[in-house]
């Protein structure tokens, strides 16, 4: 929301800049790397991938290179930004130059990719989704922000609300899921964790709302590829995840790499001008993603670094992240009057707001290095690292093997047992060798005794713990697979260890969803892991051990094949021929049509029954209710889902629709009535004109612990 007083001094400020000032600010610059060595940073990073250089050495050759951050250009008004200046002391010494040295001293704003923790890493985004857990969410973006904002972090390129339906592309570990409503919930919880309720506070810093829009619907699952869909898919389960997060309040937003239906997002008026701003009335900065405005020469619709500037600029972008395109030719296309000064104020207001809404004007230094040490990994933040991964690991199978029991001999196997560095997952750039536990190291720290098991013959021992998955490289940006099947490394150990006769737990770090069909089959209890963050270890046995009772449920479906993706997810449209016994019917030749996990599914150490659903019509909406008990003998906490259906709508509608959820905590025996209002817009969907229709008629409300197992009530619905 505008606020007087800053409109007041952007006014002013901007009445006394000249247009090359102007377009400095436009400008965010990334730091060059030099140093005593022949490789970009790219080259590094690849060869750390494909295990040329260990990860220690190439973490050693990035921390002893130096960066140039061009400080002729900042000194001369050319840099209104950076992107991933990592320590307060050398945030401080820019931040000098912008404000001391430069003609109008105006403050630079800092942007980094603070994902899931700064230095106190908690699970990957798609982890931490399965806590379904609203609060948790903001509290762990709270202590993001608090880290990152003393290491010199004004904005970060947070939260990621792509809806994300193929566990193909790599950067479903970045979102909440598949289903829209989790997705913009989680983004609400981040934004108001990270802005807090002042953002002139020291530990506040803006939240970047990205990738607008659709992103994770490139096709095929392969990153920065094109996405096309219907406009009504678009509006129903794709644009309200950023819509949440935008009215939540965020301060940024990136639009995306990808292409929607033929225009890129980077010059998409549609989506940075009539949706983003007219509809929803946004008035933060856009920034666009990493060199994605000159990227629009790649996607051949500009011909030029010039004319894509121009057709950046004009749909509504404000800063160009990196690829210098504003820079270079703004001022030029001000003057030849191809993009007008209005626009070009437009968008240095924007920028300018946002730097005023932080109060970089009046206190540009936010931190220095005896803060940034202090702020680091304390203890409560490791608590709730731990917390967090205790409550986003999903227990996928237990035939009876879990929780072990205390002084049991565990024999720890496969590669992912030891290797404390690739707990913390994707985008985790300030975390230092060592920070983060590996199950072993949580077994040393608590002086659990154990054998690893390296080669033949097994020792003897009670019970494996068996790790595997994948490394943190595998998932992320630019780590699309086209088979997510476990590796034949992992299968071999798998089955060596079922034929010891032994019992055996498989704990699977990844970061998406992966073919567990032989983890199944040779295991007896399968704990997803995930990549838990800092306290992956500790929060492992917590669960394994049974001090904690998992929680977790599925926001992704795990797939039987990889062939069953794209089509893979739960809310999959209606078919004239669903799946049966009969040939012909939309099912695969070679697979089962079903997920081998489906969405909300999730175990835990005690079982909850269902009863008496009941569902009725209310002024507006649907008003549903069932009882829940738990009907073990420990406490725990269940996540009840309520989903609807619509049997006979205008157009093809879902299987099945997450409407509402709720968290419950039930004693042993307990019993608790738990109720759902759902709005009767969440009933509605837009029709073949693009009409936002709500139905008359029967819809099914259908409630339980996951998306297959559930309860069902009808309403006869008299649309208000
Ligand atoms: C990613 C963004 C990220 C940006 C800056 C891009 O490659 O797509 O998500 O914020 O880099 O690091």
């Amino acid at each position: 929301m505008k606020h007087p007083e800053i409109e007041k001094r952007i006014k002013e400020l901007m009445s006394e800049m000249t247009l090359e000032e102007k377009v400095g600010q436009l400008h965010q610059a990334g730091g060059s790397l030099v140093g005593a060595f022949d490789l970009t940073l790219e080259e590094i990073l690849t060869m750390v991938a494909d295990g040329r250089m260990t990860e220690e050495e190439g973490h050693n050759m990035l921390s002893e290179a130096r960066r140039d951050w061009h400080e002729d250009d900042l000194r001369a008004g050319r840099i209104g930004s950076y992107i991933g200046v990592l320590s307060a002391e050398e945030m401080n010494r820019l931040q000098h130059i912008a404000v001391e040295e430069t003609r109008l001293g105006i403050p630079l704003i800092n942007g980094v990719d603070v994902i899931h923790g700064f230095r106190t890493i908690t699970p990957i985004p798609l982890a931490e989704s399965c806590a379904w857990d609203m609060e948790l969410w903001q509290r762990t973006a709270r202590m993001s922000a608090e880290e990152a904002t003393a290491a010199g972090v004004h904005m970060t390129f947070s939260p990621m609300v792509d809806v994300s339906k193929d566990p193909r592309w790599g950067r479903i570990a970045e979102s909440a899921g598949e289903d829209a409503m989790l997705n913009g919930l989680y983004g609400e919880a981040k934004v108001r964790g990270y802005q807090s309720d002042d953002l002139t506070r020291h530990d506040a810093m803006a939240a970047c709302v990205k990738h607008f829009a659709a992103y994770g619907a490139a096709e095929g699952g392969r990153d920065y590829n094109r996405v096309d869909m219907s406009p009504q898919r678009f509006e129903e389960e794709y644009l309200p995840s950023y819509e949440r997060a935008v009215k939540a309040g965020a301060r940024a937003v990136m639009p995306a790499f990808n292409d929607l239906s033929g225009v890129p997002c980077s010059v998409n008026k549609k989506l940075l001008t009539d949706i983003l701003r007219k509809r929803w009335g946004f008035d933060g900065m856009t920034i666009s993603d990493a060199n994605a405005i000159a990227e629009c020469i790649n996607h051949g619709i500009a011909a030029d670094r010039r004319d894509a500037a121009r057709q950046a600029l004009n749909a509504g972008m404000n800063m160009d992240m990196t690829s210098g395109c504003f820079l270079d030719h703004v001022k030029e296309l001000v003057e030849a009057g191809e993009v007008s000064m209005d626009t070009l104020d437009e968008a240095v207001s924007n920028i300018l707001r946002l730097k005023f809404e932080l109060g970089l004007f009046d206190d540009p230094y936010r931190s220095n290095a005896e803060e940034e040490k202090a702020a680091m990994l304390k203890p409560e933040y490791r608590a709730l690292a731990r917390e967090a991964a205790q409550k986003s690991m999903v227990l996928l199978k237990n035939s009876g093997l879990l929780p072990l029991k205390e002084g049991v001999r565990i024999g720890l196997a496969g590669a992912m047992a030891s290797n404390g560095d690739e707990m913390c997952g994707t985008w985790a750039g300030a975390v230092q060798p060592g920070d983060c536990k590996s199950i072993r190291d949580g077994m040393d720290e608590e002086r659990i005794g154990y054998a690893m098991i390296t080669e033949e013959p097994l020792p003897d021992c009670d019970v494996f713990v068996c790790a595997i998955g994948e490394r943190k490289a595998e998932s992320g940006e630019a780590a699309s697979r086209a088979s997510l099947e476990l590796t034949e490394a992992d299968i071999a150990l798998l089955k060596r260890l079922k034929e010891s006769g032994k019992p055996v737990v498989t704990v699977v770090f990844a970061g998406r969803p992966l073919c567990l069909g032989p983890a199944v089959e040779y295991a007896d209890a399968v704990l997803m892991a995930w990549h838990p963050g800092t306290e992956a270890g500790p929060a492992i046995l917590d669960l394994l051990f049974g001090r904690v009772n998992p929680s977790a449920k599925l926001t992704a479906s795990f797939p039987a094949a990889t062939g069953q993706c794209p089509t893979l997810y739960y809310d999959h449209i209606r078919t004239g021929r669903p799946a049966g016994k009969f040939k012909y019917t939309s099912k695969y030749l070679d697979a089962p049509v079903e997920p081998l996990f489906p969405f909300g599914f999730g175990l835990s150490y005690t079982s909850y029954r269902y009863s008496e659903i009941s569902a009725t019509q209310t002024g507006n909406g649907i008003h549903a209710e069932i009882t829940v008990q738990n009907t073990g003998d420990r406490a725990g906490d269940e996540i009840v889902q309520c989903y609807f259906r619509d049997p006979a709508a205008q157009r093809v509608r879902p299987v099945r629709k997450l409407a509402a959820f709720e968290k419950v905590t039930l004693q042993p025996g307990e019993i608790k009535r738990v109720a759902f209002d759902i709005p009767e817009t969440a009933l509605g969907y837009y029709d073949q004109d693009m009409n936002f229709v709500i139905d008359d008629g029967l819809i099914e409300i259908h409630i339980g612990g996951n998306v297959r197992d559930t309860l069902l009530a009808d309403v006869d619905y008299r649309n208000a």
